[in-house]
């Protein structure tokens, strides 16, 4: 296949959310906890937490077509029940979903790849995005949010500082470990180089 069919592949047929408003409750079996990965990259925070709680019904959200057909094909493979994949600007995505107050966690694993000051307007991690979160998690509900990037980190926290919905889960924002027991891809390798990682977890109030 050549490069633009295989772009073409990747556009049409990774999968999109539902148009309109739509339930994350209907999206899957079941009725084990709701959970978002946003921005998954190549995936492997979703297989290793649907390893670990087959019970939860995890939504990835992935902005990238060909990281999104790849990934949903990998679950179809693994005949995974209880994940689904979205293609799409998760902030958008996100918008129409319902019920508020359906979801329990949510991870945004290394967020953000401009981390120059001149792309901040693009910061996935930002208040239309935190104003839905808010609106989706239930009370006791998680957010984790981890980067490499420090200046990001400290920006993270500063936002969540700022949003009334959310308490931090220790005085400085961070934690040390990550607390949903699955690792992203370039958090893996960050372990793998030594590199230091910054991990944040709010708790909706
Ligand atoms: C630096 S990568 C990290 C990938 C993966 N989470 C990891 O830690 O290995 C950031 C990912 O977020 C995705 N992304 C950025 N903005 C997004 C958005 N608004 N909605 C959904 N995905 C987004 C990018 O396409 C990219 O795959």
């Amino acid at each position: 296949m050549s490069d633009s069919d295989l772009r073409r592949l990747y556009r049409e047929q990774a999968p999109r959310a539902p148009e309109g408003r739509f339930s994350l409750d209907e999206l899957m079996a079941g009725e084990g906890p709701i959970e978002l990965d946003i921005g998954f990259g190549r995936g492997l925070s979703l297989f290793e937490r649907a390893a670990v709680a087959p019970e939860s019904r995890i939504i990835g959200i992935e902005v990238k077509t060909k990281l999104a057909y790849k990934v949903a094909d990998r679950v179809k493979k693994h005949g995974l029940q209880n994940v689904t994949i979205f293609c799409g600007d998760a902030r958008e995505i996100l918008k129409r979903a319902e019920p508020s107050g359906s979801v329990e966690r949510v991870s945004v694993h290394f967020p953000d790849p401009w981390w120059k000051k001149r792309h901040g307007k693009r910061r996935v991690i930002a208040e239309a995005l935190l104003a839905e979160l808010a609106r989706l998690l239930g009370p006791g509900g998680q957010l984790f949010i981890q980067t490499d990037v420090e200046d990001r980190a400290e920006q993270y926290v500063a936002e969540l500082r700022e949003q009334p919905a959310f308490e931090l889960a220790s005085e400085s924002g961070y934690v040390e470990e990550n607390p949903f027991e699955a690792r992203s891809n370039r958090e893996r390798r960050a372990i793998e180089d030594g590199l230091p990682v910054w991990r944040i977890v709010a708790t909706r109030r």
